[in-house]
């Protein structure tokens, strides 16, 4: 399974600090934001990633992540010439994926909760073994700000809707999704909402209508953010340091990930360490790589 990121869009609801500054580069608490759903790709344990971003800011995300080369892991890039929505976003990376199954993450999606490793290899094995789309749901207060599913009483998702003025649920269709190798085809097939965008949306109903859409409720014990607008993602800041004070542990940090995962060794993650010298997250590394277990 391979990993798309996105990272384009306009980020118009976090103007003016987005009129020139890419979104997922702001951080969050102590690291860029497009961090977190890099390291949900990782959690899941995939090494081969494409970042699709607006054309102006290839070249910065290439400088960002350098160092991804040497934690073992493979980032591409793709160029979106205009922000036309998710699913036109994720057909720059159809070449990429070479019929692979995908997981899909939104690069504003922040995801965090006691188990989450082990739900994301549920949803990479379902797809790669049975096929389909598998997503993920979250309760939520304000419905019409996202795509939203509703369920019938065994828990089958029966619509799915973007944006509705009356929503059928308070149950948000999160930005991660995995998919079979017929994403793409179907991504192809959709025609533009009336906001004049190929939605993620209309990908899902078509698994939807073919009855090959899974969808898991995160429910309590996990957080899910979409940091697209200034309260949401002042929110996602306060959070990441809470559980980071509390806890000790970082949320979202890739090398220390490579590292659980097998992919470096400690020599390696004490390099890495060692060149961010004197900082909190060089710190975090160093203590990571002299820990016993
Ligand atoms: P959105 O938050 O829906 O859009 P946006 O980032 O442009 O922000 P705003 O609504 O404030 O103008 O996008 C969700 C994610 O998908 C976000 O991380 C950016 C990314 N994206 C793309 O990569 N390409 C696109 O064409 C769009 C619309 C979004």
């Amino acid at each position: 399974m391979k990993a798309v990121i996105l990272a384009g869009g306009r980020g118009t609801r976090l103007y003016p600090t987005t009129f020139v500054v890419n979104k997922h580069l702001l951080p969050i608490y102590n690291k860029p934001m497009i961090y977190y759903p890099v390291s949900v790709a990782l959690l899941c344990r995939i090494r081969e990633i494409i970042i699709v971003t607006n054309p102006e800011d290839v070249e910065i995300y290439k400088k960002l992540f350098l160092f991804t080369e040497e934690i073992g892991v493979d980032i591409k890039y793709a160029v979106q010439e205009t922000p036309g929505g998710l699913a036109h976003a994720l057909l720059t990376a159809e070449e990429f994926a070479r019929g692979a199954p995908i997981c899909l993450i939104l690069g504003d999606n922040i995801f965090f909760g006691h188990g989450l490793p082990d739900i994301l290899m549920e949803a990479r094995r379902s797809v790669e073994k049975e096929g389909g789309a598998y997503i993920f749901v979250y309760y939520v207060n304000d419905p019409e700000r996202y795509g939203i599913a509703e369920f019938d009483s065994t828990g089958k998702v029966i619509s799915l809707e973007e944006k509705p003025k009356k929503a059928k649920s308070n149950f948000a269709v999160t930005g991660l999704y995995f998919y079979d190798q017929t994403v793409f085809e179907k991504a192809r097939r959709i025609e533009p909402s009336s906001r004049g965008e190929l939605e993620i949306t209309s990908v899902n109903q078509e698994y939807l209508k073919e009855g090959k859409l899974k969808a898991k409720l995160l429910g309590r014990g996990f957080a899910w953010f979409d940091a697209g607008t200034h309260e949401s993602f002042l929110s996602a800041g306060e959070f990441v340091y809470t559980i980071e004070k509390k806890t000790g542990l970082m949320i979202g940090c890739l090398e220390e990930i490579a590292f659980n995962n097998g992919w470096i060794s400690r020599q390696k993650l004490l390099t890495l360490a060692n060149r961010l010298k004197n900082t909190d997250y060089g710190e975090y590394l160093s203590k990571i790589a002299k820990s016993k277990d």
